[in-house]
């Protein structure tokens, strides 16, 4: 297979110019978009105004807490806009695990009830769903999805391993590790289909490695609940994400954690019920700062291409790093075909992976290791050069 997606001259300079708003990419090789992306210059700048602002105007003023709301609404807006819902199913959160915490604990389990994980969660998420096991005597199991990888049928495998007691699946949408990208709609379609005992089986879907990748719209895959995170592919500041709920699932989960935020109040400030829509699993003070940086990171994307743009583009780069690896000596690309997100994972026959992910920092180059299956994370963005692709290639081959 020949790569020819080489971009032109003129696009080259384009793409170098709008790398220039990101400095992180300035003095390094950046691979590690899964654990956290890079901010752009417009989003730094976005929360040195909003500190100047707010200690300006306040910290605490009458205006101020006019432009905390109004910040808080235009970010909804935005990532509702991103994934094509409506911003009332929108929940502002801190990461990922919150947001997956958040329709974890709201559920009223019962004991005997079953969650359903893939075995390629997030210790995070395993960890909390061990918890409510722990808690509320709920069973788990996990289904093994990572052998799916490269042949079987993922909707096959889960869809087998649901129970009659089954109440809730946990997945994501790309799997952090293999970089394989589940079949959302067709397993929540699966899920929804199921003749269970108790109910609705949910889908919870953590979804850390697709917002920000792939084009969504969440109405239409359907799945209960859907947890992101500004800080990774979208570029915003670290302590900002999302969860969206599904109107349905609104109205069936209870908050857990409830202040001031989340609720209708009267005449005299007392609460009288939740808010109709996301805001009510949303808790109290926030660092509203950052709500506008992910606004300016959202922008600067949209700015260069459409999602479906910059996903094609990421794709074509993880091609690209997918083919030059598997054409490497030594090296084996976990997937034998290639990648259809930006994570491409990899192991080296001989040596140590840390070490080698340690060496790589020294020489410029960022990248992760994975321990389960355990090998090397290389992320390429849709602003990725192809050239920082070639010289991570060179390096891997001189170790
Ligand atoms: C798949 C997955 N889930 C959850 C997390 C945790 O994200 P957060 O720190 O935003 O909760 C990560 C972070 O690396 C992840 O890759």
């Amino acid at each position: 297979m020949t790569y020819s997606s080489v971009l032109s001259a003129s696009e080259v300079t384009a793409l170098e110019q709008h790398r220039q708003q990101f400095p992180a990419l300035a003095n390094k090789a950046y691979f590690n978009f899964g654990g956290q992306g890079p901010m752009p210059q417009a989003a730094i700048a976005a929360i040195q105004a909003a500190h100047e602002y707010t200690q300006q105007q306040g910290p605490f003023s009458n205006q101020i807490n006019a432009w905390a709301t109004a910040e808080t609404n235009l970010a909804r807006a935005a990532i509702a806009a991103e994934l094509q819902v409506a911003p009332e199913t929108i929940t502002l959160t801190e990461s990922v695990s919150v947001g997956c915490n958040i329709a974890l604990w709201g559920i009223d389990w019962h004991p005997g009830d079953h969650i359903l994980l893939s075995d390629c969660e997030h210790p995070g998420i395993v960890a909390a769903v061990q918890e409510i096991g722990r808690r509320f005597g709920v069973e788990f199991s996990t289904c093994p999805l990572m052998q799916t990888l490269n042949q079987g049928d993922p909707v096959a495998v889960l869809t087998a391993h649901l129970r009659p007691t089954t109440r809730m699946v946990v997945i994501s949408h790309i799997l952090w590790n293999t970089g394989q990208v589940l079949p959302l709609a067709e397993i929540v379609a699966a899920c929804h289909a199921y003749p269970g005992e108790r109910g609705l089986v949910w889908v919870m879907v953590d979804a850390a490695q697709s917002v920000g990748v792939l084009p969504l719209n969440l109405a239409e895959l359907g799945a209960d609940f859907y947890a992101f995170t500004g800080h990774k592919w979208l570029c915003g500041a670290a302590g900002l994400g999302g969860l969206y709920i599904r109107p349905e699932a609104m109205a069936q989960l209870s908050p857990v954690f409830v202040g001031w935020r989340s609720v209708t109040k009267n005449q005299h400030g007392h609460p009288t019920g939740w808010l109709p829509d996301g805001r009510r699993y949303e808790v109290a003070t926030s660092d509203f700062t950052l709500f506008g940086a992910l606004r300016e990171a959202i922008a600067t994307h949209q700015h260069w291409g459409t999602a479906g743009d910059r996903y094609q583009r990421i794709c074509t780069l993880s091609q690209y790093l997918w083919q030059r690896l598997s054409e490497t000596p030594h090296i084996t690309c976990l997937r034998t075909a290639p990648p259809a997100a930006g994570l491409v994972s990899f192991q080296m026959q001989q040596g140590n992976h840390s070490q080698l992910a340690q060496t790589l920092e020294t020489q410029g180059f960022l990248l992760r290791t994975i321990l389960d299956p355990d090998c090397i994370r290389a992320c390429v963005h849709y602003f990725t050069l192809e050239s920082e692709i070639d010289r991570l290639i060179e390096a891997i081959r001189h170790l």
